[in-house]
């Protein structure tokens, strides 16, 4: 139920937003809330993300300044002449103040032109009609709703739909089309007939879009709860192609001999948003959107045994640095975590259907270390098979599996897995220079850990280390 339409008063109780008013009746200017707090209050949407959008007919940086001053003495205002925008922080929630204006940004570059304008010429160069809405807060006003292009409308038929005809918006902000899908993901909104249309025509126009702005939508997209939608819609709209290529070759399947395999596109998609109800973790969600990103480069057919997508995992996790890269993602331990989880993915499955042996576990636990929990939720999201009966063993296996873990990590304590001997001990135990008998000594002591023969305790590594630097010929130092 959308609150009362025409006026806000009551959803707009914050004190600051009287003093923002009162300010401006002094000054003599209109003022109003405007863009995405609007939207939300409509809405009935928590925001995650506190900042609210002040446009004024007037100069926003005097405006913000002046509200600041009788807010407390000493409040930091950060000035932005450039865009002639100011901000302020009050109680944890940014206020952002502009001027109404009238702008328009010239062909391949983004270097507005701007002029002051009214408050409708400001409502109509924002990007959607559900963002367009402004409350007024001068006093004789205070909540009145200015919606020229019924916003209200759009946002009970859940529409996104631009103001002004879609080219003109996307052309004066081509990141405005990755902004529409974004919200219709967010929002679970349906994008208009003509607006999804003009993003077809002009998905080219995203390259001159900055990498960290086109990244930005991309996460909130991949933070929805259903990011399948995003993703349906980016590639329905040629843009997915040109931001995520590897994504978009996912898409199709061939049949070969009567035999087909899997369109891994919709596959990843479901991947995805089977992870997204069990996690809330960026790179996690990245890792299950990327995790069969080689699989085109790997695909086979083998008349013996049908379509293989050999070492997949190990190619994938090389595709991925070039690809942080090129969207100015992190190039640190996120993307060291993903591909950690790109390489590892296949192991759970590949171990649940087999014999669970505990020294499979062992290694897997030794290689996923900390990691094993969210190795297995990427796991379990990746069985999509449409075989119930397949699904259910899957799952039990894999139930099987979980408690394994836990039992051998009780146990052993291989999550951080420190070698018990290092190779010092083994130096001045056998009074050796650095050599190779000592990397033999190391890695025997690991697998026999990893085998079960032996376990991670210093005593019997200690033990096992005497035993084979006596078969390597060594003789230890009396101690
Ligand atoms: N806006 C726009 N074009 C853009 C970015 C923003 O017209 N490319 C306008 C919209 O009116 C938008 C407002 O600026 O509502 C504030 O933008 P932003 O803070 O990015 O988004 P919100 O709409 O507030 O939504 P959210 O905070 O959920 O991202």
């Amino acid at each position: 139920m959308m609150p009362e339409r025409h006026n806000l008063k009551n959803s707009i109780t914050h004190p600051v937003f009287r003093q923002i008013g009162n300010v401006s009746d002094q000054e003599g200017v209109e003022t109003y809330i405007i863009g995405g707090f609007v939207r939300d209050v409509l809405l009935g949407r928590k925001r995650e993300v506190f900042d609210v959008d002040i446009v004024t007919v007037g100069s926003g940086i005097d405006l913000a300044t002046k509200v600041a001053a009788t807010l407390r003495p000493g409040l930091k205002v950060s000035v932005f002449k450039n865009f002639g925008t100011a901000m302020f922080r009050y109680n944890d929630i940014d206020f952002e103040f502009v001027g109404a204006r009238r702008e328009s940004y010239r062909q391949e570059s983004r270097k507005p032109v701007v002029e002051d304008g009214t408050l409708e010429d400001d409502q109509k160069r924002r990007d959607f009609t559900i963002n367009a809405l402004a409350i007024c807060l001068n006093d004789n006003r205070f909540g009145e709703l200015l919606d020229p292009f019924d916003g209200i409308g759009d946002l009970e038929n859940r529409i996104i739909k631009t103001p002004l005809a879609p080219e003109i918006t996307f052309s004066d902000d081509p990141l405005r089309m990755l902004r529409a899908i974004r919200f219709a993901t967010q929002l679970d909104f349906i994008i208009e007939d003509k607006t999804l249309a003009a993003i077809k025509s002009q998905c080219k126009r995203i390259e001159i879009v900055s990498k960290e702005r086109i990244t930005d939508e991309i996460n909130k997209i991949m933070l929805t709860p259903s990011p399948s939608i995003g993703f349906k819609l980016l590639e329905k709209t040629g843009l997915l192609a040109i931001i995520l290529p590897e994504v978009q070759n996912l898409k199709g399947r061939e049949t070969r001999n009567g035999i087909g395999h899997k369109d891994n596109f919709y596959h990843t998609l479901e991947v995805l948003d089977r992870i997204a109800k069990n996690t809330d973790d960026l790179w996690l969600r990245w890792s299950a959107l990327l995790h069969d990103i080689a699989k085109p480069l790997t695909k086979r057919f083998d008349p013996r045994l049908g379509w293989t997508f050999h070492a997949h995992n190990f190619i994938g996790e090389k595709m991925l640095p070039a690809l942080f890269d090129r969207l100015k993602m992190p190039l640190n331990e996120k993307l060291r975590y993903v591909q950690k989880m790109v390489s590892l993915h296949m192991r759970p499955i590949v171990l649940s259907e087999e014999e669970v042996t505990d020294s499979a576990v062992r290694r897997l636990l030794f290689d996923a270390g900390d990691d094993i929990d969210d190795l297995m939720i990427l796991c379990e999201a990746d069985i999509t098979s449409k075989n119930p009966d397949k699904v259910s063993r899957f799952l039990s296996n894999f139930q099987l599996v979980r408690e394994k873990l836990k039992d051998i990590e009780e146990r052993d304590a291989l999550r951080s897995f420190q070698p018990p001997i290092t190779g010092e001990i083994i130096m001045e135990t056998f009074a050796l220079q650095p050599c190779r008998e000592i990397g033999i000594i190391k890695s025997a002591i690991k697998e026999a850990i990893l085998e079960g023969e032996i376990h991670n305790n210093y005593d019997e590594a200690y033990q096992f280390m005497l035993a084979k630097g006596k078969e390597l010929g060594l003789i230890a130092k009396q101690m």
